[in-house]
């Protein structure tokens, strides 16, 4: 009956339009692609995936480096720490030339992607924009009394109220954004289990599989783990009970080799290999965002 099933084809319409906007609205990579002077910083925004986390939000303003300036803070960090110098860069609103020129009381601090990660204490995750004498704009860290050391050099690119490109002249620093912990420090189990992973956590050093993980670490990895309130639900195995050569697998099919945060799973449509895919079978993961 049309009548009846109209409702529902217009729902079906309505979702699938919304989803087409907020990922058809940027590609950061895609417009810094056209810009060489601008490759450096664009290849770790891939790396870093933090590419995905701009193109997920529907208003941001970037603060892009030239190569130089990209590669010095490059050639001393790993790639944990460059993420958070990219992420305070990234800020979560849209300020064209108008805007920056025209800032009330000629000072603001402004939030950035530096602040979502929860890694930030009081304002650290802001910056500083402020109207210099004969019509400069500086940026720099919030905190007060700070340096502002980085100057608005020109317009990259711009699509209205959506995203805004603007190079800047030297990276937004301030103590403490580039020590991020390094991956050789990491310890998995204490981590899983502080995350109230212990049932994950266990087997994981029984099978012998975490020197596998650890090693993998080095070059990306993901884990989907459930916590331990979801392996006390009814039909779920118990681990205790299973052999050691299906644990492994169990394992591995919860571990994808890259590192995909959230943003990156959201924009991945496609099936995704995990660890246990090998000679003995297929084993893909699918996300749906
Ligand atoms: C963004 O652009 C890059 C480079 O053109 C492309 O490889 C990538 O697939 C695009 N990402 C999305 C989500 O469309
Ligand atoms: C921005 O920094 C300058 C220089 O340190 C300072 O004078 C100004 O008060 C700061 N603006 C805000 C809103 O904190
Ligand atoms: C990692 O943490 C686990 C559990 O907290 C602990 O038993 C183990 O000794 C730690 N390993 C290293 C190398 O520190």
């Amino acid at each position: 009956m049309p009548r009846n099933g109209l409702p529902s084809l217009l729902v079906i319409l309505a979702a699938f339009t919304s989803w087409a906007t907020t990922t058809e609205g940027h590609n950061i990579t895609a417009i810094l692609e056209k810009f060489p002077e601008y490759s450096v910083y664009n290849s770790y925004m891939t790396q870093t995936k933090v590419a995905d986390e701009v193109n997920s939000r529907e208003t941001v303003t970037c603060l892009v480096l030239p190569n130089a300036a990209m590669s010095t803070v490059a050639a001393k960090h790993s790639l944990a720490t460059i993420k958070n110098a990219l992420r305070i860069l990234v800020l979560l609103d849209y300020y064209d030339p108008p805007k920056l020129h025209d800032i009330p009381q000629g000072t603001t601090l402004t939030t950035t992607l530096y602040q979502t990660t929860g890694n930030a204490p009081g304002n650290q995750g802001f910056i500083n924009i402020t109207n210099m004498r004969g019509g400069k704009v500086a940026f720099g860290p919030a905190a007060p009394g700070s340096r502002l050391a980085s100057d608005y050099i020109k317009s990259v690119q711009q699509i209205p109220y959506n995203i805004y490109v603007l190079e800047i002249s030297a990276p937004i620093v301030f103590p403490g954004l580039l020590d991020a912990p390094s991956v050789a420090d990491a310890n998995l189990t204490a981590l899983l289990e502080k995350a109230g992973c212990k049932t994950f956590a266990s087997p994981i050093t029984t099978t012998g599989m975490l020197k596998n993980f650890q090693t993998a670490m080095d070059k990306g990895l993901t884990l989907f783990v459930p916590n331990d309130v979801a392996f006390k639900a009814q039909g779920v195995p118990d681990l205790s009970s299973i052999s050691s050569g299906e644990l492994v697998t169990l394992l591995e099919y919860h571990a994808l080799l890259s590192y995909t945060p959230k943003d990156s799973l959201k924009s991945a449509d496609h099936a995704m290999a995990t660890k246990a895919s090998g000679a003995s079978g297929k084993f893909d993961l699918t996300v749906s965002a």
